[in-house]
């Protein structure tokens, strides 16, 4: 199943709840929120309170993306705040296996985030443990930056070693996600779409969507 997964980074946040809605009603499934805290990344964004206050306006599956150093800290928090997956950086943590594994013990999914300059072969002794693995495709830390080619190269490795083994596994890809790409992003084998600037900087929230979701399927992952 594929996913669009609006990115509230790009969001005006003075009207954070008519934002919501304009992707809910647009026909997205998926929240993507973007948790920064100026280490991991120079940038600082928003914590659990506004996640817990926004879960109060939404039915949207919230997407964590915790960009933080040693995110095992803020599982927690998270997890009460109302988060649906929480997904961590595999550079922030010593030990991702056992962050996935503390992530589980609150019966909630986890995921795993590489960053552009981290070899995806890392990543393969760990996707038996994980429900998602975000292949980011920019540097974390902006939204509105160009999508970096090469990084779709990691998603078919992934999607290809995954599938070769017959292991479920959602891949993610984040970052510079607009219509005229996301079909090289799905037939790469990313099912989850994040797309921040393509959606909320546009007027025709719905038919950015929609077109994303036909040209997704129109792009399938073909081996
Ligand atoms: C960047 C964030 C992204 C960002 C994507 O670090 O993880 O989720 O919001 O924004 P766009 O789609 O504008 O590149
Ligand atoms: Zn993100």
């Amino acid at each position: 199943m594929i996913y669009i997964a609006p990115s509230l980074l790009a969001a005006d946040f003075s009207i954070l709840a008519d934002e919501i809605n304009r992707v809910e009603t647009a026909g997205a499934k998926y929240l993507h929120l973007d948790i920064m805290d100026g280490a991991f990344v120079p940038n600082i964004t928003f914590g659990p309170e506004l996640v817990a206050s926004i879960r109060k306006c939404t039915d949207l599956f919230f997407d964590v993306h915790l960009m933080i150093k040693r995110p095992e800290r803020y599982v927690d928090r998270f997890v009460k705040a109302g988060a649906d997956i929480i997904t961590f950086h595999y550079e922030a943590c010593d030990n991702p296996v056992s962050v996935i594994h503390f992530i589980h013990s609150y019966e909630m999914k986890a995921g795993i985030a590489i960053s552009p300059n981290t070899p995806v072969e890392l990543l393969y002794p760990i996707i038996n443990h994980v429900d998602m693995a975000l292949i980011m495709t920019v540097e974390p830390g902006f939204g509105g930056q160009a999508l970096i080619p090469e990084t779709l190269d990691k998603v078919h490795a992934l999607r290809r070693y995954a599938s070769e083994r017959g292991i479920e596994l959602d891949i993610e890809v984040d970052g510079g996600i607009k219509p005229e790409n996301v079909g090289l992003a799905t037939s790469a084998g990313a099912n989850i779409i994040v797309a921040g600037s393509s959606i909320f900087k546009s007027k025709k929230t719905r038919t950015v969507i929609q077109t994303m979701k036909e040209v997704a399927a129109n792009n399938p992952y073909i081996g």
